[in-house]
């Protein structure tokens, strides 16, 4: 079905209006009377919002948790050999049966797009393969977009022909990992390579770029320089960038307006981010997250992924883009209300923006594509990870539950809760 008629729902600004899809677009958003013939839901007044966006995510090492066996460090490094352990067992079976788990998970808790880096070191492609099976299968629930990224290295592991071959299979986006090569020098040579490559063939580039908490790692500065002088701006994003959180404030200074410049996009993963950084530090520990809100009053657009769920660098998750927003609030101190309201736009149109989805938004004209949360706005949507009420893509529902509400029993005393602050 792609026709249908959303009753109260409650907008951003804080109006309460009916949306109306029609072959699958939304073509009228204000007072819709009843039709027949057409299937009608009411949002009663919950708030409503054009679905999460995750701009990085790993699909091919998703729920492998323990196998072989756990990350006993829980460091990055022993997460990269663990993977290493793991590869020679995988099969394309078991890749798409667990890549298939979390995009039901995804879309349950309201994702209905995702980049997902998939790894091109081993030469058979067996991960890519597997992944691409999983891009059509879920086409008409879930966008999912691929990044061919060589986990061991470019260099270090000679992986330029596996790399190419990927992108001719159908791997949309160059990724790359320049602070995992041997050297600075070869990290600048990856760099190069993946961009000319880039333009060359008119693609994206997302980049792990400097994962570490060494305020040397600079190789954001050598991708801004390429950007440029390939003419790539607005096609290039930075993922992890937490070097930049030891980074010397002065070189900070120098760097922010060349990212502006060339309008790199920046994608944090705070889950992961905060978990794996600041591992060789005593205390005081750093926190590692890369400098959000100083990229954002910079004018860059700034994207939070989920990064890992079950895997051998997270332990946790359950695919919640709320969980993410709510990790970077806390870790980058954005409190500010604005800047909650930014936390929320870094799961929702900020990363849409950066995968160029098409119709993505809650307007006239858009894609039919919404889900309505149990709470009331954005900031509450933050505060309390709701439940997921609806996820409707092309006018159809893919997932529903009923409201969560708390009934209590104080002896004799009866109420119930929702947690929902005020309503208005
Ligand atoms: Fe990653």
């Amino acid at each position: 079905m792609s026709d249908l008629l959303i009753k109260n729902a409650r907008f951003k600004n804080g109006k309460v209006q009916d949306i109306l899809i029609l072959k699958k677009v939304i073509v009228e958003i204000g007072n819709v009377s009843e039709i027949t013939d057409i299937p009608t839901i009411d949002a009663k007044g919950y708030f409503v919002t054009a679905p999460f966006v995750d701009s990085h995510f790993h699909l091919d090492a998703t729920l492998s948790y323990g196998i072989p066996r756990v990350n006993k460090s829980g460091t990055l490094l022993e997460g990269i050999n663990l993977w290493g352990e793991l590869k020679p067992n995988l099969t394309a079976d078991a890749l798409k049966e667990r890549a298939r788990k979390l995009c039901q998970w995804a879309i349950a808790r309201g994702t209905l797009a995702i980049r997902s880096h998939v790894d091109i070191s081993d030469p058979s492609l067996l991960a890519v393969e597997a992944m691409l099976d999983i891009q059509n299968e879920y086409r008409p629930w879930l966008d999912l977009q691929l990044v061919a990224f060589p986990q061991d290295g470019l260099i270090r592991a000679n992986s330029k022909d596996n790399l190419n071959n990927a992108l001719a299979l159908g791997v949309e986006v160059v990724g790359g990992i320049p602070h995992f090569e041997r050297t600075m020098d070869d990290g600048a040579e990856s760099i190069k390579y993946l961009c000319e490559l880039a333009a060359k063939k008119g693609l994206q580039v997302d980049m792990h770029c400097d994962e570490s908490d060494d305020p040397m790692s600079r190789h954001i500065e050598v991708l801004t320089k390429e950007t440029i002088r390939l003419g790539l701006q607005g096609r290039v994003a930075g993922s992890h960038l937490t070097s930049m959180h030891s980074m010397d404030n002065y070189y900070v200074s120098k760097l922010l307006p060349l990212m502006t410049e060339a309008r790199i996009s920046v994608i944090a993963n705070p889950l992961i981010n905060i978990t794996l950084q600041g591992r060789h530090d005593t205390y005081p520990k750093r926190r590692g997250l890369t400098r959000i809100p100083e990229q954002i009053l910079a004018g860059l657009t700034v994207a939070f992924g989920h990064d890992c769920v079950m895997d051998p660098w997270y332990p946790l998750g359950s695919h919640d883009m709320l969980d993410v927003a709510h990790m970077a609030l806390h870790v980058a101190q954005m409190t500010g209300i604005t800047q909650m309201q930014e936390c929320f736009n870094a799961v929702t149109e900020n990363p849409a923006r950066i995968l160029g989805l098409e119709g993505y938004g809650l307007e006239k004209g858009c894609k039919g594509d919404l889900l309505v949360l149990q709470c009331m706005d954005d900031v509450e949507a933050l505060r309390l990870r709701p439940a997921r009420l609806y996820v409707i893509r092309d006018g159809s529902i893919l997932s529903s539950t009923q409201e969560v509400v708390y009934d209590l029993d104080l002896s004799g005393h009866k109420s119930s809760t929702d947690f929902i602050f005020s309503r208005t």
